[in-house]
């Protein structure tokens, strides 16, 4: 591949198109952007089988012209377990659970499939720097893809609120640490001040190509089950991920490759969901001042993709869900010893949904496990363990 330009950029809310380019918003109207493909036909499904299974093996959904520019781990082509003794526990017919591992990418998130993707336009673009705020799994993963491509990191994170595993990797990886006072919001408002200064170019989920490489969860999950599912249930903090998977969905419907949808769930935790009590409450968005959950990876009070999330959830006839910091533990402990899965909390956040309203479910369901258990090892050293002498 080379040469042709197979995408362009259009603003969700104004429908205003743009050449490929560094920017995250509509110039006209400030709405959200996202990336259009020039859609192949249904027989790109025969060319896929024959790939490895990672992200870029869909690289004609992609919006990389030049497949020689890629930045990449192998990222993707993570696995989709059954969760059969968790179904079988909940003891209800017609319903089978799956898990899909995030876990298993090369940094321990789902982030690293949006990277290979921002990290290889950055490099296209001609940037030396590339930045990011964080609650942890995107600095990490930036940072790492940043090393690969030869590129300067520099990540803004709220003082003191991200997990420990995930700050690690950001300094192994070589990242300058910016430390911000206050939440996530607060960095993500002084990384947009610093990029509209510097020539250093954003990786935020507002970016609309990291978002694309996020989409092939959709595909990977059709691969791997060999039919849509009922139900795809996902955590959400700054909307991005649950925004990207309905995305990689309705491409594969446009192109034809399946006919129907599956219906979009998002998860909050309690203390931080401004965005699934707007649309239970069927009023509008506020952003929420003072975000709270041990579920740091989604501790976000002014979710940036809010629209592009209610649309999706909207458009699959689907719903958001709260679950308390209890649940999400809880369900964190029922994956790792009943199924042998650790997940981090934030990840936990979509069994700790299903289990609490099993009634909203049936058919196969999908549970995003977005991130890898051993990023936050402190809330792990509190659970309750047996000891024993011999
Ligand atoms: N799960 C994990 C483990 C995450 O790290 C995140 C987001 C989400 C779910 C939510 O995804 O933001 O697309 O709705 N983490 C970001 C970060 C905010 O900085 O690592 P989202």
């Amino acid at each position: 591949m080379g040469g042709e330009i197979r995408h362009f950029i259009k603003c969700i809310e104004c429908g205003m198109e743009y050449e490929p380019s560094p920017i995250y918003r509509c110039g006209r109207c400030n709405g959200l952007l996202e990336i259009r493909i020039k859609l192949p036909d249904r027989n790109i499904l025969l060319s896929w089988k024959s790939r490895a299974f990672n992200v870029w093996r869909y690289r004609e959904l992609l919006p990389v012209d030049d497949y020689n520019m890629v930045v990449s781990m192998d990222e993707g082509g993570t696995r989709l377990l059954n969760l059969d003794r968790v179904g079988e526990s909940i003891g209800k017919s017609g319903f089978r659970l799956f898990l899909k591992v995030e876990g298993d990418n090369p940094t321990g998130s789902f982030k690293d499939r949006g990277m290979t993707v921002g990290v290889t336009k950055a490099r296209e673009f001609k940037y030396t720097r590339v930045a990011c705020a964080s609650t942890g799994n995107t600095s990490a993963s930036m940072a790492a893809y940043a090393a690969r491509a030869g590129l300067e990191p520099i990540v803004f994170i709220p003082r003191g609120k991200i997990a420990r595993g995930k700050l690690s990797q950001a300094i192994a990886y070589g990242a300058t640490i910016v430390e911000v006072e206050g939440v996530f919001d607060d960095a993500l408002r002084k990384v947009f001040d610093y990029v509209a200064k510097n020539k250093v170019y954003l990786l935020n989920s507002i970016n609309p190509y990291r978002l694309e490489g996020q989409k092939t969860i959709a595909y990977e999950i059709y691969e791997q089950l060999g039919k849509v599912p009922d139900y795809i249930v996902v955590p959400v903090g700054n909307a991005g991920n649950i925004s990207a998977i309905w995305k990689g969905f309705k491409e594969l419907f446009e192109i034809g490759v399946i006919n129907c949808l599956p219906i979009m769930v998002g998860v909050q935790a309690e203390g931080a969901s401004p965005l699934a009590k707007a649309y239970m409450e069927k009023r509008s968005f506020k952003p929420l001042e003072d975000p709270r959950t041990l579920a740091s990876a989604i501790r976000i009070g002014n979710p940036v993709n809010w629209p592009k999330a209610w649309r999706a959830v909207e458009e699959s006839n689907g719903f958001f869900l709260t679950v308390s910091d209890e649940e999400i533990v809880s369900a964190q402990m029922k994956l790792a010893r009943e199924e042998g899965i650790l997940v981090e909390p934030a990840s936990a956040s979509p069994l700790a949904a299903l289990l609490k309203n099993q009634d909203a479910f049936e058919g196969n369901i999908v549970l995003i496990a977005t991130g890898h258990g051993l990023k936050d090892p402190d809330i792990l050293m509190k659970w309750p363990y047996k000891t024993g002498s011999i």
